[in-house]
């Protein structure tokens, strides 16, 4: 499902946890998605340091943990929690009438 201004399907936001995440594949790219409040957050699903799938990892607070090395990055701006100039992608989201949607280009 894609609109005429690039927006992307990625789940039902009934379908992801408020205190969890969830794998999605918009388009076949893989990227996990949080819900906080009211709005949504996307990042993605590959870590920066060697490519393990985050989805393996676990949450701390409003982190996400990599099951592989223990980097953790902020789920908000995708950064790592040890230095701010590492960073997962983040893609623009958006929550429209239950729905997550993501632009996954400029
Ligand atoms: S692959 Fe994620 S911390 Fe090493």
């Amino acid at each position: 499902m894609l609109d005429e201004k690039g927006w992307t399907f990625a789940a039902n936001v009934s379908d992801v946890s408020a205190r969890s995440f969830k794998a999605a594949y918009p388009k076949g790219v893989p990227i996990i998605l949080f819900v906080r409040g009211d709005g949504a957050f996307a990042l993605s699903n590959r870590c920066p340091h060697l490519g393990c799938p985050l989805s393996g990892g676990s949450m701390k607070g409003d982190t996400i943990v990599c099951p592989c090395h223990d980097w953790s990055f902020d789920i908000r701006t995708g950064e790592l929690t040890m230095s701010k100039e590492v960073k997962l992608a983040k893609f623009e989201s958006k929550i429209d009438d239950g729905k997550i949607f993501v632009k996954l280009e400029d």
